[in-house]
């Protein structure tokens, strides 16, 4: 376990903009910050984060929490992953007690993960540069291929030696457990059980996650043979999901959000040499082509991809169709083609940095614009294939969910097309209509799903499923308004909270995260704390964080009835202190009394003047006389 040191000096040096910024490019509006919501695919930005109280709420997901919880509802964390991540950033020496075994093996899975790809890319960049065959054969390959130290060292470009066991053996001798050295595909297991090196040979590209840490590997070989795969990448994993993952995002990151666009290359030699040449915001799908999920990773950072091509065409013409995807997930895309079968990696070789900027400032063209010219020209006069580029062109068009935007292309390919804009506009709407029938008879199919689905019965003793307001308010105010003093008269040097404890000692809570929180306050309370919100938004409790920030961000209110019973105004809250609390104490009360009596009369009844009927007539008029009794003290409170 993570020390509470630890963990105090984590929560002290945590700047919740700052670590939500790597994430989310946020907006400053008014006191907070304002973003799109990483968890849900919006268009309007309704992801707050409040620096003050040093919380995020996201309205349109519901999610809300600390700096801590949001690294584990986006990375997936484990609450010590969250610490340390932010231990790293902060540059915090992390103390940890030992575990029991039990709890680490479940909890460390990901982690030993982890930490084993950890281990090999810093064994193979200290073999890349320390060992002789290391300098002999990778390095100097790197430095043939023009990558300079830093770039070396920045994306820990290693080398694999060309042995059996090299790594294997080592990291073994070194504790690491076989179990995660196969999993996470850097040693291959023999059938006579020992383990041999994938990468031989190889020099390697270690993969950095969303969060810097190393996740996976690609290893180059320096052979020419073609029978050899070029490329020996790591397969799946727990940590390795290779549809989600950029290679070089981790270093890309800032620049994206500074230039407000996000270069898309092919090869990690692409990354490295166009991040050496100073265009630090470049990022490689490697390999596989792109998907959603990468897509939607960029989009967390800009609007606008930039896509770097090889001169190839046929490879050019099999990947339009993907990129229509782009398209629909709200992005620009402009592309740049290289002259002459350069790729990124060689041309900014070749002509130098200014040269290649020049290049793609001039070269900069719009997908769609770029989509229509080549086939086009492809189709040159036939008339039936043209008609197919006007098909083509405006299906992608109509992938746009932006309909001004849409209008645009639509104008400018009609130039391109020859063809009028309003012919082109029919299809488009033609198409859009086709798209809108098929997505309501989807919708059509689910609602005659749900029909199926079973419905939950409501006995008409039990009431509907009760939402807790009144405890959730005593919550709301404990957190608020907890440390502050008590300012009324008749009571003196007593803070709010824990008068209120005291106060409501007779009430069982029946809200599951309310009751938590109360039973957390008073027991810091009697360890003589006074736990402010603070506390609770940093709770390792994923309930009790969840409805502390609801309360704290959101403007909770009680029942409109409430302050029309006893003519409160929400803003005024804080004027009468004393009506605020008391009123909510014995709002609270006076529902529990209420619930009482309900129970109370069921039974009567049931009871049928049996001999119960008494003893039950007798408690019944004893909780009404309380009943009554809050009742006037409210009233008595409330006008003051
Ligand atoms: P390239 O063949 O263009 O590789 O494949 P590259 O990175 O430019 O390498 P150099 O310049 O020849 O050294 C593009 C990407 O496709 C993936 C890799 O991610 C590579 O960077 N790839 C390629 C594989 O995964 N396996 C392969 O066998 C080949
Ligand atoms: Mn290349």
């Amino acid at each position: 376990m993570i020390t509470k040191t630890t963990i105090d000096r984590i929560m002290e040096a945590i700047d919740i903009v700052e670590v939500i910024g790597e994430f989310v490019q946020l907006k400053k509006r008014g006191a907070n910050y304002v973003g799109l919501s990483p968890f849900s695919n919006e268009r309007t930005p309704s992801f707050t984060v409040s620096p003050a109280k040093g919380i995020f709420k996201d309205f349109s997901s519901g999610k809300g929490g600390s700096a801590v919880t949001f690294l584990m509802e986006l990375e997936k964390f484990t609450y010590p992953e969250a610490l340390k991540w932010l231990a790293n950033k902060y540059g915090i020496e992390v103390e940890e007690t030992v575990e029991s075994h039990e709890n680490k093996e479940e909890e460390n899975h990901r982690e030993s993960l982890m930490i084993v790809s950890a281990y090999a890319a810093k064994f193979f960049h200290e073999s890349l540069l320390n060992t002789e065959e290391g300098q002999n054969i990778g390095l100097s390959y790197f430095k043939e291929r023009g990558f300079n130290n830093e770039t070396i060292k920045k994306f820990e470009l290693g080398y694999s030696p060309d042995q059996w066991e090299a790594f294997s053996a080592q990291a073994v001798k070194e504790g690491y457990q076989e179990e995660f050295l196969v999993e996470s595909g850097l040693s291959v297991k023999r059938d006579n059980g020992t383990l041999y090196d994938r990468y031989r040979g190889r020099v390697m590209f270690p993969i950095h996650g969303f969060t810097g840490r190393v996740i996976a590997f690609g290893g180059r070989t320096l052979k020419t043979d073609k029978n050899v795969p070029k490329y020996v990448n790591s397969p799946e994993s727990e940590i390795y999901h290779k549809s989600n993952v950029l290679y070089g995002l981790y270093f890309a990151k800032k620049a994206i959000r500074d230039e407000d666009n996000c270069y898309l290359v092919e090869g990690y030699a692409d990354v490295l040499s166009v991040h050496q040449a100073g265009i630090e915001n470049v990022v490689a799908s490697s390999g596989t082509s792109l998907t959603v999920e990468q897509i939607r990773l960029i989009s967390r950072f800009t609007k606008n991809i930039t896509i770097l091509y090889d001169g190839d065409a046929a490879g050019i013409k099999a990947s339009l169709r993907g990129l229509d995807m782009i398209l629909e997930e709200g992005l620009n895309v402009k592309v740049v083609l290289f002259p002459d079968g350069h790729d990124p990696d060689s041309y900014v070789r070749s002509v130098g940095t200014n040269a290649f900027k020049n290049y793609i400032d001039q070269n900069r063209k719009d997908f769609i614009l770029y989509k229509t010219d080549i086939l086009l020209k492809e189709a040159g006069t036939d008339p039936i294939k043209r008609a197919e580029v006007i098909r083509e062109v405006v299906e992608s068009i109509a992938k746009i969910p932006d309909s001004i935007k849409a209008s645009v292309f639509i104008k400018d390919c009609s130039h391109l097309l020859q063809i009028d804009e309003r012919a082109l506009l029919s299809e488009l709407n033609k198409m859009r209509l086709a798209k809108s029938k098929k997505d309501a008879q989807q919708g059509a199919k689910q609602a005659e799903l749900a029909e199926q689905l079973p419905v939950e019965e409501i006995s008409p003793e039990k009431p509907a499923k009760e939402d807790h307001t009144q405890e959730k308010e005593i919550i709301r105010l404990l957190l608020l308004y907890g440390s502050k003093m008590i300012d009324w008269d008749g009571i003196a040097n007593t803070y709010i909270g824990p008068f209120m404890v005291a106060e409501l000692g007779d009430v069982e809570f029946e809200h599951d995260s309310s009751k938590k929180i109360v039973e957390l306050y008073s027991k810091e309370v009697e360890n003589g704390v006074l736990p402010d919100e603070q506390f609770f938004i940093h709770y390792p409790d994923k309930e009790v964080v969840d409805l502390a920030v609801t309360l704290i961000a959101t403007k909770y209110t009680l029942s409109e009835n409430w302050y029309e019973m006893h003519k409160i105004l929400v803003p005024d809250e804080q004027v009468n202190m004393k009506a605020t609390i008391l009123g909510a104490i014995f709002h609270l009360k006076k529902h529990k009394v209420g619930k009482i009596l309900d129970g109370l009369r069921t039974e009567l009844q049931k009871a049928e003047g049996d001999e119960n009927t008494e003893i039950l007539l007798t408690q019944y008029m004893q909780m009404k006389k309380v009943e009554k009794s809050i009742s006037d003290y409210l009233g008595s409170v409330i006008i003051k």
